[in-house]
């Protein structure tokens, strides 16, 4: 899909701004498009003093506030990651268009909150699935094992079966600080960081710099 915003044609008008608000505006379109590559960023966490690395699904962006949102089974290893110490970091990269993004963020679990019943609600029995399995996610076993029960493999769940899964979703909002856009290209590649300042969690102002590449 062409996005008329991306590649930003870099001149010495442009504005911090203008990259914002395209980069969410990209970040929120993502949300909807399967084939969109930040719809799949990398999701860094601290744990007990080593960094953890994983692929996630972008499953909700609010421009206003600058937050994300994913999903994760609350007995996975990143839940107790952000349960102990907050700080997330999410890589960013689009080939199409060659832009890479890294945002640092306070990140909260929300499990038996309002948000998450909402979002359980509103996802697709077919990705809501792997939370009926009875195993947290990394658990050692002596053969192969999908961690699906015998009932459901091979066929997607009526919503009253999936009911049994609820208990381990867990919502992860970010609120996000920073976010440090790249963008390259053949005449000169360009850098900025956008910093965003938040009181009671509501946003309060917007800083921009430019860095160098
Ligand atoms: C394309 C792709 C999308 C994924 N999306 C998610 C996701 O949205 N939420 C999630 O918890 N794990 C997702 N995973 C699995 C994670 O990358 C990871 O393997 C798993 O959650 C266990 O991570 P942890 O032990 O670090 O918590 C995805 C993996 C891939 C390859």
């Amino acid at each position: 899909m062409h996005d008329p915003d991306f590649p930003i044609n870099v001149n010495l008008e442009t504005a911090l701004q203008d990259i914002d608000l395209a980069c969410w505006q990209r970040l929120q379109t993502a949300v909807h498009d399967p084939g969109a590559a930040w719809r799949l960023p990398c999701v860094a966490t601290h744990s007990s003093g080593d960094c953890r690395l994983r692929t996630v699904v972008l499953r909700g962006v609010d421009k206003c506030l600058r937050r994300l949102v994913f999903h994760t089974d609350l007995r996975s290893g990143k839940a107790a990651d952000i349960q102990q110490n907050p700080d997330v970091s999410l890589l960013f990269y689009d080939p199409t268009i060659a832009v890479q993004i890294v945002i640092q963020g306070m990140a909260t679990v929300h499990t038996n909150q309002e948000l998450a019943d909402q979002l359980w609600l509103e996802s697709a029995p077919a990705s809501l699935k792997m939370y009926l399995g009875p195993l947290p996610p990394g658990s050692v076993r002596l053969r192969p094992d999908c961690n699906q029960p015998e009932s459901v493999r091979s066929r997607i769940p009526e919503r009253t079966e999936l009911n049994l899964g609820r208990s381990n979703f867990a919502a992860i909002v970010i609120d996000v600080r920073t976010m440090d856009w790249l963008q390259l290209s053949r005449d000169g590649n360009y850098r900025a960081c956008l910093t965003y300042q938040r009181e009671a969690g509501e946003l309060l102002t917007f800083e921009g710099a430019w860095l160098t590449p």
